[in-house]
């Protein structure tokens, strides 16, 4: 179907920060299979996890356990501040299953409430309920009616949280940095005051670190940049390095569902996506890419720094660890992504104006400073 105007690229094979199109055009991949490919393409770690679980099991219901499935969990709740981890496929299926824990929460422990505050740039999917999460106007939208239940307030504004907050509210959902949404980032005090917002009003904080999660933002999790822990937080992307695989998890006090049927999930735990998973997390933390991600980050930084310092043209370069974006000062930046596909650099366009980078967290000094010589090169062309 056509939901979505592709590049005319046919991509065949990857290797790190490297991929390859059908005529065997290499390409630099600053889009990372939007900003899944954490640990680079064809990763040892994540093909040999993969073809050795092929050979020893790929699914079984949900009745039982699985090694691959137990050792995720536990690498994830060790290594975070939540306790309980729920198995899902994608980004939007986990974020629709914290906004059902959500509402267990309120239904069982606030007195009916149901209601979840968002964030308007946000985005949080495109099932029903995630799409009516996401903080943009719905007016007109040719899915309607959407699920109700969805409050969108500025971002990066207490005050506005405050103000929408009523005793039908169960939630807060934010991310810790909006991705989707142009790369923008909140101050930690405004974190720190919806944390004690959330807690005075026994409010749940839901963290969707679909985009932020495992490395991205220079901290295994983007709420470690600011210290403001989650009641709930969901995964995806990242997660699987490549496998599609989400995950919320949930402390102790918000993990409210019950063996009841409330929540399940054919997929959800497989045995093939969580020994990727597993081994994909285990690279990020044994091999510090979180750390490395941090570095390069900052080499991005001073690179795009110095474009904006050049050219009155650029008029913002914002973002944390390897998740960028450079604003043009006018709508320009389809053609940017298109020349710099052509020059063999794949990016990611924020039309109209804005152009995201995120490259595999593995990105080398080298490569970045050849991305940032087609950037230029791609937006002087754009401007011609
Ligand atoms: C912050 C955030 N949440 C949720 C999603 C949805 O994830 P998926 O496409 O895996 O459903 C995305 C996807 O871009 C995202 O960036």
């Amino acid at each position: 179907m056509h939901c979505v105007n592709r590049q005319p690229v046919v991509i065949v094979k990857g290797q790190g920060t490297k991929i390859w199109d059908d005529t065997g055009k290499e390409y630099l991949d600053f889009t990372s299979g939007w900003a899944v490919n954490n640990i680079g393409h064809a990763n040892p770690a994540i093909a040999e996890a993969i073809s050795k679980q092929a050979h020893t099991l790929l699914q079984t219901s949900n009745q039982f356990y699985t090694v691959p499935q137990l050792q995720l969990a536990q690498i994830l709740v060790e290594n975070s501040c939540l306790d309980k981890v729920f198995f899902c496929n994608s980004g939007a299926e986990a974020n629709e299953g914290a906004i059902k824990l959500a509402r267990k929460f309120g239904a069982t422990k606030r007195d009916g409430a149901y209601e979840v505050i968002t964030a308007i740039n946000s985005f949080h999917g495109r099932t029903l309920a995630t799409w009516s999460a996401t903080g943009k106007n719905h007016e007109g939208d040719p899915f309607n009616p959407l699920p109700t239940g969805f409050i969108h307030v500025e971002y990066n504004n207490i005050e506005a949280i405050k103000t929408a907050t009523t005793e039908k509210t169960a939630a807060v959902m934010l991310e810790p940095v909006q991705g989707e949404g142009g790369v923008n980032i909140p101050s930690t005090q405004y974190l720190q005051d919806v944390r004690k917002w959330c807690d005075e009003n026994n409010i749940l904080l839901i963290f969707d670190e679909v985009q932020t999660g495992l490395g991205r933002l220079g901290t295994l999790f983007g709420y470690e940049i600011s210290g403001v822990e989650p009641d709930i937080m969901t995964l995806a992307k990242g997660l699987g390095g490549g496998v599609p695989i989400g995950a919320f998890l949930a402390n102790i006090r918000a993990s409210v569902f019950e063996p009841k049927g409330e929540h399940g999930s054919t997929f959800g735990g497989n045995a093939l996506t969580c020994a990727a998973a597993n081994a994909s997390v285990r690279y990020i933390i044994e091999n510090d890419i979180a750390e490395h991600a941090k570095e390069m980050g900052e080499h991005i930084r001073s690179g795009l720094d110095a474009l904006k310092e050049k050219y009155s043209f650029v008029v913002d370069v914002r973002g944390v660890g390897l998740l960028r974006a450079i604003e043009f000062d006018s709508d320009i930046a389809a053609a940017v992504v298109s020349y710099c596909n052509e020059l063999g650099l794949l990016l990611n366009p924020i039309p109209p104006v804005t152009v995201r980078i995120m490259p595999p967290l593995t990105v080398s000094e080298v490569e970045i400073d050849k991305a940032l010589k087609i950037l230029e090169t791609g937006f002087l062309k754009a401007y011609e």
